[in-house]
């Protein structure tokens, strides 16, 4: 599996924390950024890992902003991408197992890094039910594609 990992300012110590977990991991990435401590916009960093997973060049991405939300809502905006905005172990676990959730977005500002960490972990490591559940996520592919 590869992923794509980006943050924006807000989300920099947590962006550090799950590339030392993938390393950990053994899991290919790559870091779109952010790159420094200055404002920038979460935008910028979102629709390119967006459109990375989207068009196949990685499996799975991950993305850090100070809530979360501005990072889900961009990466939405990309065909193809299921991003879940995750603050709790369930969900993650849930949001993989159920909608095969392709990016998954958390908020610094809202957990620390060792829940952050643990997370991802989940995230990273539990796969796609498919089922019902593909039947449901395909209604939302047809709706993309009308
Ligand atoms: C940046 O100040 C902040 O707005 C951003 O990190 C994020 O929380 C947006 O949703």
């Amino acid at each position: 599996m590869k992923v794509a990992i980006a943050s924006d300012h807000g989300g920099i110590n947590i962006k550090q924390e799950l590339i030392t977990l993938m390393k950990e991991l053994e899991i290919e990435y790559i870091d779109l950024g952010c790159e420094c401590e200055s404002s920038v916009d979460y935008p910028d960093y979102a629709i390119p890992v967006a459109e990375k997973v989207a068009n196949g060049e990685v499996d799975r991405g991950v993305l850090i902003c100070g809530t979360g939300i501005g990072m889900s809502i961009a990466a939405n905006k990309v065909k193809g991408v299921r991003c879940a905005l995750v603050h709790d172990t369930f969900s993650a676990k849930a949001t993989r197992e159920h909608n095969n959730s392709n990016i998954l977005a958390m908020g610094e500002r809202v957990i620390g890094p060792g829940l952050a960490r643990e997370i991802a972990k989940i995230w990273l490591t539990t796969e796609f039910e498919g089922g019902r559940h593909q039947n449901r996520i395909n209604k939302i592919t047809t709706y993309e594609s009308e």
